[in-house]
């Protein structure tokens, strides 16, 4: 079967500097990817060419939904992408903060939603009968990520933890075939990280597949079927989590951090 995410190639100059070099990656449907790698490895860069952020130098993108042709991804807009089924978090948190928790969700809806402007003008019965629809799907996405007991909440009012888990039901709201996580558990204390190791395999047994950029080793190691390891923009391991804690180029890469505690 093809993979659902054939990356081929990927490189990406910014002036002198090549932040991605031939980079190959395939993610297969319904797995768990993780890319890690040391800082200003490429990984960041990556997700942004992936998402239409960059315009990648060369390289193919190609994304063959189940059942479905392949079709490639290089030069779309970011909406646009979201529209084939890629929806990403970011490493710092993008959320609106003086909106509430429902309808930061609502936003990464509205992608999707065919009531066009004038719709939401004039708010005809189609338009109305959308956005409870939209209301709807979006509260039972923070269900799910346990958040639909602040859905009125302003954004910025919840603990840090909560608002990471906010952003990928935002995404998740997208609809996506494939959900891009940057470092999700940067910044949460214990607790927070094992909660997320259980959202995420909740996430991806629903069907998803994601690509998990992610310092954490610990958890990278526990939810991870292949990993990709990268430095200076070139892959430089792959394997299970089992092959990667013993390679002795990912070792080398990561020297003075402790991989093996993971
Ligand atoms: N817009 C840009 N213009 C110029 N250089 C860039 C740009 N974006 C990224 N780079 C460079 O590309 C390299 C890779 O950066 P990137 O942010 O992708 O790394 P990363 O692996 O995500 O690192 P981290 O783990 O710290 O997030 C770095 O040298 C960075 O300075
Ligand atoms: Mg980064």
């Amino acid at each position: 079967m093809d993979p659902i995410l054939n990356i081929a190639g990927l490189t990406m100059d910014f002036g002198g500097i090549r932040a991605l070099d031939h980079l190959d990656l395939r993610v297969q449907q319904g797995e768990i990817v993780a890319l890690i790698g040391p800082n200003g490895a490429g990984k960041t860069t990556f997700f942004n060419c992936l998402t239409g952020i960059y315009t990648p130098t060369s390289g193919d993108l190609l994304l063959t939904p189940p059942g479905q042709n392949t079709r490639r991804l290089n030069g779309l807009k970011p909406n646009k992408v979201t529209r084939q089924g890629l929806a990403r978090t970011f490493q710092n948190i993008r959320l609106f903060p003086n909106m509430t928790v429902l309808e930061n969700v609502m936003i990464g809806r509205h992608c999707r939603s065919r009531a066009k402007v004038l719709g939401a003008i004039f708010r005809n019965r189609k338009t109305v009968q959308e956005e409870k629809e939209i209301v709807a799907l979006s509260l039972s996405i923070l269900e799910k990520i346990g958040l639909a007991d602040m859905h009125a909440e302003f954004a910025k009012n919840l603990p840090y933890g909560a608002q990471r888990r906010l952003e990928i039901a935002r995404a998740l709201a997208t609809e996506p075939l494939i959900l891009l996580l940057d470092e999700p558990a940067a910044g949460m204390n214990p607790q927070e990280t094992l909660e997320l190791d259980e959202l995420i395999t909740v996430i991806r047994d629903d069907g998803l597949s994601i690509l998990l950029i992610e310092h954490d080793m610990k958890l990278v190691m526990s939810l991870s079927d292949h990993i990709f390891v990268m430095d200076y923009g070139k892959k430089i391991a792959e394997g299970n989590p089992e092959e990667i804690r013993n390679n002795p180029e990912v070792i080398k890469a990561y020297l003075g951090e402790d991989i093996d505690d993971a």
